[in-house]
């Protein structure tokens, strides 16, 4: 049931905080960040035209992918499986208060990189008294390797880095051991608060013999082959860390939304309105891991999303989050303009060998195309040169950044369309935004952060589908990297000391 009605509204992104909250009509600026796309007449590209076709996300469709994803949540707080989303039970029932101190530690492994991150934590007065990180990226070898290896390399990495803490900055309580909140940003059927087992990997990654293993297990083994006397106290999701270290600071923080390599969207829900709770008696709330990477229902998929499917590591799988998460936009483009070539829409004649290279195009590449403003789109053109080898003229570059935009908005309106169900699930149970409560979606990935034109094109789907009067209190805000912060917080909540 749709709790909204349908209306445009424009919105204003100011240029240091990326974050937006509704802003009236005529405050419309120049701030509002506008498609780079120039118009021209496709009417000899037919393949262009029929993509564009095929992408197009109007107003009542992205009501239809709302209210789709909306059913499969329901679906899946009634049974386990019971719809494409896994709405997983995270075990986080209480949420940081403020109070919490000691010191703490946080491992996060999701993408292609890896952090770990020390926090000493000083009670309500002083909250955040010091805290340190690092950043590994991940050896491409080790994301498709063995389970001994990776968790032998995150484990090698954190001795090293617990080796080097400066005893005066970072207090461990006598007779305590580490804790660690450890963030696995992977589909993971948890268990308790500090287990569980990986259902599926994602985004690129495929260890062999992980899939049903206990990843706290896998990891406590290789800590102790090196020599690491810690403990995992909390095993949480990067979503589920992202809400959590936001609502550390603002208490109106009601869901985590991950836009980056890959999507996910975790939210407080009722504990009495999930039919699948054991404890049917049980008040308050908990957080649900979402996992909406996984929904595929009524998705407007082109043949070129198709193909890159079946090509992928999980074929068949997180098909939402291959349209519209980081690691899959520039690989769509790719395609596309593969097809343009062949259908000769594009670079003349002969084959420019690269084009044939999969996810040789990235997304961040997608972004300085469309952010392009020169007469010529020069940086158009030596991007497609660097990327490609390619020489492009005008009409090749125009046409290129109109690939660009349809898919980046179609990702874009697709992404507004489902936090949208997510904010409908919560005022189903809380009726804050109705009754003119500020209700926080913390935000994070460089796809929201870095891709202007992505975040704008979700926004106004965002507030097309919610409506005016609703939109103007929901606040987006791109609380950048605390989902490390959040894990060792929830470390601290479920302390075994
Ligand atoms: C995973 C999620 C994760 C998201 C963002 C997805 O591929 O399935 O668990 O939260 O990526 O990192």
């Amino acid at each position: 049931m749709s709790l909204i009605t349908f209306a445009a509204s424009p919105l204003v992104i100011t240029p240091t905080v990326r974050s937006f909250t509704f802003t009236p009509p005529h405050r419309r600026s120049n701030h509002t960040v506008m498609s780079a796309v120039r118009s021209e007449t496709t009417s000899t590209c037919p393949v262009l035209t029929k993509f564009q076709n095929d992408c197009a996300t109007p107003t009542p469709f992205l009501r239809e992918v709302a209210n789709a994803l909306a059913d499969d949540m329901q679906a899946g707080l009634a049974v386990h499986g019971g719809g494409d989303l896994e709405m997983i039970l995270t075990y986080v029932d209480a949420l940081p208060s403020g109070k919490e101190e000691g010191l703490f530690y946080a491992l996060d492994l999701g993408g292609t990189n890896f952090r770990v991150r020390s926090v000493q934590l000083g009670g309500e007065e002083e909250r955040v008294v010091a805290t340190k990180s690092e950043q590994l990226s991940i050896p491409q070898k080790l994301m498709i390797g063995t389970s001994e290896e990776l968790f032998g390399f995150i484990a090698s990495k954190l001795a090293d880095f617990v080796a080097k803490e400066e005893p005066g900055r970072f207090r461990l309580e006598q007779g305590r051991k580490r804790e660690i909140g450890f963030t696995f940003s992977f589909p993971v059927h948890q268990t308790s608060i500090d287990s569980g087992t990986l259902i599926k990997w994602t985004k690129g990654f495929n260890v062999s013999g992980m899939e049903g293993k206990n990843v706290v297990a896998c990891l406590n083994e290789a800590m102790e082959e090196h020599g690491l006397d810690m403990r995992v106290s909390a095993l949480v999701n990067d979503g589920v860390g992202t809400l959590a270290g936001a609502r550390y600071w603002d208490k109106d923080v009601m869901a985590g939304v991950i836009l980056g390599t890959g999507t996910n969207a975790c939210y407080v829900e009722q504990k009495n309105a999930i039919p699948k709770l054991q404890n049917k008696s049980s008040s308050g709330t908990t957080i649900i891991n979402t996992e909406w990477g996984g929904f595929s229902k009524c998705l407007p998929r082109t043949i070129f999303d198709q193909e890159m499917d079946k090509e992928s590591l999980n074929p068949g799988e997180h098909l939402y989050e291959k349209m519209i998460s980081g690691m899959y936009l520039g690989e769509i483009v790719r395609r596309v303009l593969l097809h343009m070539f062949k259908a000769g829409e594009l670079f003349g004649q002969s084959v420019p060998v690269k084009l044939c290279t999969p996810f040789a195009i990235k997304s961040q590449d997608l972004c300085k195309m469309q952010e392009d403003n020169t007469d010529d789109l020069s940086s158009v053109g030596s991007i497609l040169y660097n990327i490609f080898e390619v020489e492009a003229d005008l009409k090749a570059r125009r046409r290129v950044v109109e690939v660009c935009d349809t898919v980046v908005k179609r990702g874009g309106r697709l992404a507004g369309a489902g936090i949208v169900a997510i904010l409908e699930r919560i005022e189903r149970e809380t009726k804050r935004l109705t009754s003119g409560q500020r209700t926080v979606v913390a935000m994070d990935g460089a796809l929201y952060e870095r891709y202007p034109q992505y975040r704008q094109y979700m926004q106004d789907a965002l507030v097309e589908l919610l409506g005016d009067d609703l939109a103007r209190h929901v606040h987006i805000k791109h609380t950048k990297d605390v989902s490390g912060l959040g894990a060792a917080l929830l470390a601290a909540t479920n302390s075994i000391y």
